[in-house]
């Protein structure tokens, strides 16, 4: 549900609202001193019409304000609301975008849980650390909405308690038209990260390569881009043997779907995306393991991340081109499907032994990349859940990047650090490549190294040439396995604000 916002200068002491919510920060020392209320949002104010009640829980109860942490206080006179919410907010050296994410979500959480319709907060007109007043609205919104993120739509509607929260007062003393500008973009922003969600938590016999492309055309057409979209004859025929090759074990037939996006003026430069698309990947005849094969609907993360960014372009309006290619198709096993061992030819010539038909993701974007080079981008990125072993090199929460351009590696990471996104870079050692290069064809598919995210990545490096370009590895940071602050269980729609920053600052 989209939360609404309204502006206002009234006195937080007399706004009805179901929840007035104040900040509590933690005081520097020895860790036991209760936390401190502001007087800037009206906390130190609310204190003095009650007497002094709220001090004295934060002393009585110990709270000290960390970061996130709550408490609620039925106030039944004095004031128009009817509760109050003290949120930790840390020390102000801690206090961060995405700290404000964090913080946003759990308002939210709590305003559902206490069954709340409308809530009131002041927003301090004032720079806090380096963060404006926008920025911060534009966070907090951001978390507000995430965090009431629900994928319901395969759930009985009659049985669901719906969210209550609907509507937030933002007391503020400065001019509202850049705040309230924010709202609106951390709603859109949290909006396409719900639909990047949506489409990676939809099961696999739902979302289909088809269904993809259905997608990838409603957006274009919302959004005048330009879309083509090849079904599996054209795919065949553009030379994409080795994408042909994954979905010949499908019934669901493949699609190759391009989205294009051109800036008003003559742009500055051209890129290229690439989602990798694989609607359910069984690892097709090197079969996974069936313990929690369901999670391998989320292998079109890449692509649903793609068409989210691609959905929020005419809005952003970046002065730079952007061609969007999503390869999709379903890995999956059958009389038709292709054997460990079977030689294919690659769109680019080079022929390739599949030694593993579970590397699937390098193949159908190695022909992806080399359609994609045909339109002569500056930089390819690409996006993909590629390997599981991303979460032994980094764990749960960081998107592997790697890359042949470090000026272009370290854009990203830059982007990516206000979107709260963790990335860390490994090195692409072609020392690595030996394996690949054991073959009876030009190369096979599997590496010998342990180093299985940069093999993966030197696999696909193959096939770029000379093009600047990123592969971001995203099979851990876009799927949360548990509820991650306002990342909620399933799909996460990681690096969406990554590449929005990161084309914005073009
Ligand atoms: N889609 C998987 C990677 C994956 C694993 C994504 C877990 C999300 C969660 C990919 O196609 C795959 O199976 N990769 C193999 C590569 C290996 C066979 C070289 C892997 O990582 O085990
Ligand atoms: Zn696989
Ligand atoms: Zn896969």
């Amino acid at each position: 549900m989209r939360l609404t916002y309204k502006f206002s200068k009234e006195d937080l002491s007399k706004i009805p609202a179901d929840i007035v919510v104040i900040q509590c920060k933690k005081v520097l020392g020895d860790g036991k001193k209760p936390g401190q209320l502001l007087k800037s949002d009206g906390g130190m104010l609310l204190d003095k019409a009650l007497g002094g009640l709220l001090t004295r829980v934060l002393a009585d109860e110990m709270f000290d304000g960390s970061q996130c942490t709550s408490k609620i206080i039925d106030i039944h006179s004095k004031i128009a609301a009817k509760k109050i919410l003290i949120v930790g907010i840390g020390e102000e050296k801690d206090l961060s975008l995405d700290s404000l994410r964090l913080i946003g979500s759990k308002i939210t959480k709590i305003a559902n849980g206490l069954r709340a319709k409308s809530i009131a907060g002041v927003l301090q007109p004032e720079k806090i650390k380096n963060l404006s007043p926008s920025d911060r609205m534009q966070a907090l919104v951001e978390g507000m909405q995430l965090g009431g993120y629900r994928f319901d739509l395969y759930k009985n509607k009659k049985d669901l308690e719906k969210p209550t929260l609907q509507t937030i007062k933002v007391i503020f003393g400065g001019n509202p038209a850049a705040a309230e500008k924010a709202t609106k973009l951390g709603t859109l922003f949290a909006e396409a990260i719900s639909y990047a969600r949506d489409l990676v938590n939809m099961p696999g016999h739902d979302l289909t390569p088809e269904v993809l492309a259905i997608e990838a055309k409603k957006i274009a057409k919302a959004g005048h881009l330009f879309c083509k979209v090849l079904n599996e004859k054209e795919i065949e025929k553009d030379g994409m043997g080795l994408l042909t090759a994954i979905s010949k074990g499908a019934a669901n037939p493949p699609r190759f779907i391009h989205l294009g996006y051109k800036p008003k003026k003559k742009a500055k430069i051209k890129i290229a995306i690439v989602g990798k698309g694989i609607t359910f990947d069984s690892g097709g005849y090197n079969l996974k393991s069936t313990i929690h094969m369901e999670n391998m609907k989320q292998d079109m993360a890449g692509a649903a991340a793609l068409l989210s960014i691609m959905k929020l372009l005419p809005t952003i309006r970046p002065s730079v081109q952007i061609d969007g290619y999503i390869p999709a198709t379903e890995n999956m096993i059958d009389g038709k499907a292709h054997k460990p061992g079977d030689v294919i030819r690659s769109r680019s010539g080079k022929t390739v032994e599949i030694l593993n038909l579970d590397a699937e993701g390098r193949l159908i974007l190695a022909d992806a990349i080399d359609h994609a080079k045909e339109n002569s981008p500056d930089i390819m990125i690409d996006m993909a859940t590629l390997t599981g072993g991303v979460r032994y090199a980094l764990g749960e929460i960081y998107t592997a990047i790697l890359g042949n351009d470090q000026g272009l590696i370290d854009k990203i990471i830059s982007a990516s650090k206000s979107a709260g996104e963790p990335m860390w870079q490994l090195p692409l050692e072609k020392e690595y490549l030996k394996g690949f290069k054991e073959s009876i064809a030009d190369l096979n598919n599997n590496g010998k190294s342990y180093a299985s995210t940069i093999c993966g990545a030197l696999f696909i490096n193959e096939f770029v040439g000379k093009t600047k370009w990123a592969h971001l590895d995203i099979a851990e940071s876009a799927w949360a396995r548990e509820e991650r602050g306002y990342r909620t269980k399933g799909g996460t729609g990681a690096m969406i604000q990554t590449i929005i920053n990161f084309l914005a600052s073009y």
